[in-house]
Formats: C-alpha cells, sequence, structure tokens
C-alpha cells in the first residue's frame, strides 16, 4: 500500500545529511515480499561522493537479499515533485523496469514505471557481444 511507502519515505527524508545542497531526499523500496528498505541521500565534502537516496534504499534491499521489487516512494520538498535522477534510474534498471516509480512533493505526486523513465535502457542483455 503506498500511504504506508509514502510515510517511511517521508520519515527516512528527515534523516538526510545535505548541508551542501539543502536538498532533502527520502526514498522508499518495496520489495514484493513486502518488505521495505530506505535511504537518505548523504553528501560529501568532496561533492561527487554524493550518494542519493534511492540507491542508497536499493543497496539495503539487495544486502537484506531482496532483488525482486515492486516499487519505490522517492520524498523531496519539490513541487513538482522531482523524478530519480539518471544515474539512479540506471542502477534500479538493473532489477526491472516493471519497478513503479512515485515521486512525491509537498501539494502532488507523479507516479511512472522505470521503463517509461529510462526507453532504452542499458542493460545486461546490451553486453551481448
Ligand atoms: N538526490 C537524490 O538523493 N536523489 C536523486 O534522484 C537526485 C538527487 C540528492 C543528491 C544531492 O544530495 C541532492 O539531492 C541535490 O542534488
Amino acid at each position: 500500500m503506498s500511504a504506508e511507502l509514502v510515510r517511511a519515505a517521508r520519515a527516512v527524508q528527515q534523516q538526510a545529511y545535505c548541508p551542501y545542497s539543502k536538498f532533502r531526499v527520502g526514498a522508499a523500496l518495496e520489495a514484493t515480499d513486502g518488505r521495505v528498505f530506505v535511504g537518505c541521500n548523504v553528501e560529501s565534502a568532496s561533492y561527487g561522493l554524493t550518494i542519493c537516496a534511492e540507491r542508497m534504499a536499493l543497496g539495503a534491499a539487495v544486502a537484506a537479499g531482496a532483488r525482486a521489487l515492486r516499487r519505490i516512494v522517492v520524498a523531496t520538498d519539490a513541487e513538482p515533485p522531482a523524478s530519480p535522477c539518471g544515474a539512479c534510474r540506471q542502477l534500479l534498471a538493473e532489477f526491472g523496469l516493471d519497478l513503479e516509480v512515485i515521486a512525491v512533493g509537498p501539494r502532488s505526486e507523479r507516479r511512472w514505471t522505470l521503463a517509461a523513465l529510462l526507453p532504452d535502457a542499458f542493460a545486461k542483455a546490451s553486453l551481448d557481444r
């Protein structure tokens, strides 16, 4: 149920470590078995080392053995709600393009499939020679 996921994403958004951008992001990723994994963005004084909330949540899922994923909620204070960056789309694609992606902002939400956000994705099959 996505109301619970939105709550989880909003809660972890408060943990974001983002002293440089001050742009808080929280992500809650639901596996097909119902487990929920969360992540927030973590920035560095060496800016390029920043980790996005979505990839943090994905790492938590994979570390727990969850690779079959149903949906991800990304919570920001942006309006319209901010969609996942290209790097996060690509890493999420590793585990399936059917993932539902829900971006929530203060006043509205947007929904896509990952396939819609990453058309003609580079994938495992792309490595076939
Ligand atoms: N950020 C995310 O956490 N996820 C995204 O999909 C896009 C951007 C973070 C990185 C950085 O800490 C801040 O938002 C501003 O770019």
